[in-house]
Parts: structure tokens; sequence; C-alpha cells
């Protein structure tokens, strides 16, 4: 884990110790990792809504590892040509949580 960025980690653990994961947690976890300089929950930014997302890939089995792929490698041309630079840094468990998170959100 990286000394510089505790928080995330402070986080999944207070989840797991919970046993469930709140969707508030989630919430902060995006935001300690930077997703809303480029995301918000409803509104385009520089990278697609959130609602959006979840709403391109309701009802598609395999969405949950695609999106943690795009966060983890980076994403291009699915939305539009700004690109989502790869988020290696993370905890391969916290962007698995953030994918899967996206997904409920509703718009
Ligand atoms: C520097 C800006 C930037 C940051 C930071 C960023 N994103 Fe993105 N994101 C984008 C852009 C731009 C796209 C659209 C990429 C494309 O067209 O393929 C995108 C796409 C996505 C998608 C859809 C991927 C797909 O396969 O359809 C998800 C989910 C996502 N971002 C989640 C996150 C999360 C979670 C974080 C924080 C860990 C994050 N993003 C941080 C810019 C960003």
């Amino acid at each position: 884990m990286k000394p510089q960025n505790p928080k995330p980690y402070l986080l999944a653990c207070a989840a797991l110790a919970l046993g469930s994961v709140q969707a508030a947690d989630l919430q902060e976890l995006a935001k300690a990792s930077g997703c809303f300089s480029c995301h918000s929950m409803q509104e385009k930014v520089v990278g697609p809504a959130f609602s959006a997302v979840a709403q391109k890939y309701a009802g598609q089995a395999d969405a949950a590892p695609e999106l943690a792929q795009s966060i983890r490698n980076g994403s291009v041309r699915k939305w539009g040509r700004a690109p989502m630079p790869a988020h290696g840094s993370l905890e391969q468990a916290d962007i698995q949580r953030l994918a899967e998170w996206v997904l409920t959100i509703k718009p």
C-alpha cells in the first residue's frame, strides 16, 4: 500500500471489517482516488457520468470486470475522444469495488 495515499486502504479495511460496503464509503473511495476530477455522478465532465455508464452496461453480465479493466488499464474511444488514463496504483480490490459501485448509480 502506498504510504502517500492511505485513505482508500483504510476505507477498504473498514468496509471489509463491516462485511458490507456502503455506497457512501465507495463515493469517498472514488473521491480519494481522484475519479471526480473527471467524472460526476450525473453529468458528463471529462469522462461520462457514472449514471450513464451504469445505463450503458445495464443487463450486461460481464460489465463489472470490463469496467474494472478500463479503470485499471485506461480506456479510449468507448465514449468519445478523451481517454481515461490507467490507474495502476490503485488496489485491484478497490478497482473492482469501484467498478461494481459505478454500475449501481441511478440516473
Ligand atoms: C483524467 C480523467 C479521468 C480520471 C481521473 C478518471 N476517469 Fe474514468 N473516464 C475518463 C474518460 C475520458 C472516460 C471515457 C473513455 C473512453 O471513451 O473509452 C472514462 C471512462 C470511465 C468508465 C467507463 C469505461 C468503459 O469501459 O466504458 C468508468 C467505469 C470510469 N471511467 C470510472 C472511473 C473511476 C472509478 C475513476 C477513479 C479511479 C476514474 N474513472 C478516473 C476520464 C477519467
